[in-house]
Parts: C-alpha cells; sequence; structure tokens
C-alpha cells in the first residue's frame, strides 16, 4: 500500500511527475479523452506495473503516446495513411494501429507486431511527453473492465494506494476513450473503436470506405480478441437497463420496477416527466456534453449502490455511435 497523492497540474507537480516516470513508476495523468495511467513505453518493468496496478491481462495490448508525429515513426513503421491521418488529427483523440519497429517491447504490445499509437492534445501531458525521452505507455486509469475516469477523484477512488501520484487537470474534455484505426493494411482501413473521431471525418478525409468488422465481418486481428473489443468493459457494479433512444419524450412507466428497488433513470436529454431519482446527460441533448458527462453519471450513480440504473441510449449518429458502443458493453454483464 502506498499513499496516493493527487496534486493540481503546475510546473512543480508536472516535474514531480517527470521524476517518477523517469524512475519507472506509473502515474496518473490527463488526457483529452480520459485519465490515462502512464509509464514509460521503453521499459519493461514500468511497463509491468501498469499491468500489475489495473489488474490488467497481460494479452490486452497498450496505446503508445508520443509528443509529435516524427517520434512516432521513431517506434513504428511509417506508411501513407499514418503520415497524413497523422498531420490530420494530431494532437488529438485519434489511435492508429500501426506495424511497430523493434524498439518497442513485446509486453507493450502483447506480442503483437503491432502496435497501437496516438499523440494527445492535453497540454500537462504533451508537457510532460516534451520534457522526457521516451514515449508514455498509457492505459484508461480504472481498474481492467470497470468504467473509464474522466477526473481525477474517479482514478483516487479506484485505484488509490496502487499509485504515488494522480495530476488533477479537471475533468476531461471528450469523456470517452480515442477514436481507434487499424491502419496496417493501408487499403483497408478498419474502426476498431469508436470514439470522438468520427468515421465519417476519416472517410471525407481518406476518401475511402472505412472497415467496421463488426458490419463488414472481415476482423483481421492476428491472433486474439483485444479487450477494448470485449463485448464487456467499461462496467459499473450495479445493473444496467438500457432504453432505446427517444424515451426521454415519454418517460418510462415507473410502476414497471415499483417495489423495494432503488433505482435510477438516466436519459440522454431533460425529460418532460421528471420523478425522483431522474437524471440527464444534457440539457437539450447535445452530444459531446452527453459524452462528457456519460462516465461521471455512471461513478456517481455505482457509487450510490442502487439495485438498477435505466438509461437512455442516444441516437447512433456522428459521436453517437461511440457513446451506444460503450453502452452496450457497460450493460453487457447485467444483459446476460
Ligand atoms: O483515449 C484513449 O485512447 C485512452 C487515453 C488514456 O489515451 N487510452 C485507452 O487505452 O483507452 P486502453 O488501454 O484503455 O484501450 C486501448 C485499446 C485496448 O482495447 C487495446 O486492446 C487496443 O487499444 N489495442 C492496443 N494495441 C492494439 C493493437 N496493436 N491492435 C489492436 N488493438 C490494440
Ligand atoms: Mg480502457
Amino acid at each position: 500500500m502506498m499513499k496516493t497523492r493527487v496534486l493540481k497540474a503546475s510546473l512543480a507537480s508536472t516535474r514531480e511527475c517527470v521524476q517518477l516516470l523517469q524512475k519507472g513508476y506509473p502515474v496518473a495523468l490527463p488526457t483529452e479523452t480520459v485519465y490515462g495511467l502512464a509509464a514509460n513505453g521503453l521499459d519493461e518493468s514500468a511497463l509491468r506495473k501498469i499491468f500489475e496496478v489495473k489488474g490488467r491481462p497481460l494479452i490486452d495490448p497498450l496505446i503508445l503516446h508520443f509528443k509529435s508525429l516524427t517520434h512516432v515513426k521513431e517506434h513504428a513503421q511509417d506508411n501513407h495513411l499514418l503520415s497524413k491521418l497523422g498531420k490530420l488529427f494530431w494532437p488529438g483523440p485519434l489511435t492508429l494501429i500501426v506495424a511497430k519497429k523493434t524498439s518497442i517491447p513485446d509486453l507493450a504490445t502483447a506480442g503483437m507486431k503491432s502496435v497501437a499509437v496516438r499523440v494527445p492534445s492535453n497540454t500537462v501531458f504533451r508537457s510532460i511527453l516534451e520534457t522526457i525521452d521516451f514515449p508514455l505507455a498509457a492505459p484508461s486509469a480504472n481498474p481492467f473492465g470497470y468504467i473509464s475516469p474522466t477526473t481525477a477523484e474517479h482514478v483516487l477512488s479506484t485505484l488509490g494506494n496502487r499509485i504515488h501520484l494522480i495530476l488533477d487537470d479537471g475533468p476531461t474534455n471528450y469523456g470517452v476513450e480515442s477514436t481507434i484505426l487499424d491502419i496496417r493494411n493501408p487499403l483497408k482501413p478498419t474502426i476498431l473503436r469508436h470514439g470522438p473521431i468520427l468515421i465519417e471525418d476519416l472517410e471525407r478525409c481518406l476518401g475511402v470506405t472505412i472497415l467496421d468488422p463488426k458490419t463488414d465481418g472481415d476482423n483481421q486481428f492476428e491472433n486474439q480478441v483485444a479487450p477494448g473489443q470485449l463485448k464487456q468493459h467499461y462496467s459499473p457494479h450495479t445493473a444496467l437497463s438500457l432504453l432505446p433512444y427517444g424515451t426521454w419524450k415519454r418517460g418510462i412507466n415507473l410502476k414497471l420496477s415499483a417495489g423495494p428497488e432503488k433505482i435510477a433513470l438516466v436519459y440522454t436529454r431533460k425529460p418532460k416527466v421528471i420523478c425522483d431519482q431522474t437524471y440527464w446527460l444534457s440539457e437539450v441533448g447535445n452530444m459531446d456534453e452527453i459524452a462528457r458527462n456519460l462516465f461521471s453519471t455512471l461513478h456517481k450513480l455505482d457509487a450510490m449502490k442502487l439495485d438498477k440504473v435505466y438509461i437512455e441510449l442516444p441516437s447512433k449518429n456522428g459521436f453517437g455511435a461511440a457513446i451506444n458502443d460503450r453502452l452496450q458493453r457497460a450493460a453487457a454483464k447485467s444483459m446476460q
């Protein structure tokens, strides 16, 4: 057990963080998507600590975070999509799967020949990358399978006493994890995780159709299931029941779940009928706001130890695809 300190991001706390990273310790850092559990991406023993702290199986590869596209190319094989997408979308919430070079330890990639890379845009994270001379491996800073953290408090409540330091930069901007695009075969870019960078934006920029293994049945995975693609993930402890998009208009009949059960109802926008324990992710159904509030609402409700949480799915358009995906996985345990 160690005492975990939460420090507001500042010059002094950033410096302290860099020292811990240089010594091979993992620390929790803000990114523009969710908080990450960062450690030296080129150091086997530092990488091992990430897996230990999260309780993450070693078969689940990590994302490496770099300060620039040039630095990415030092450790990953170039291809024309890497340069093109890197120039267009980095720094930002896009992760690319490319062939790795030998400088990246097998532990980071679960023994695969490919590596997940991105250049994050959060200024605190970037200032740390500017100071060190190695990339940072950083999965979301939550215990394996649980809801991702969008505030320093979320990290503290789940990983407290397992890490030395959490840098607090307030709530994250996007609230869900980066979009993951597999570009190992530049002729067949494939979406592996929906996120803030939309498939339609990627298609417009590339001028090609992007494959979706879920709908195209073209899964190019080398050998294993990547847990971000696991059916159950992002799960709160409380049972979660999904309501179809549009439920906010009429509400649900609470009598259905009358009795001793303690429940909460979460709508994507402020509903017409408001009862006890009614929540909404955005006043007017703004998708960015829904995404930003999603995980923090799930964290808050989970701490209330209710019997069941009903949550309305947003439309599947645009950023809604990512939110639908996270909610389907979060509810998978309850629906088994
Ligand atoms: O927004 C984000 O991407 C956040 C922040 C901290 O950067 N990170 C994040 O990492 O979400 P993590 O580890 O929670 O999710 C990374 C996902 C996992 O599902 C992993 O299986 C997949 O990326 N992944 C990593 N390397 C891969 C590879 N070589 N091929 C396919 N999937 C890979
Ligand atoms: Mg994660």
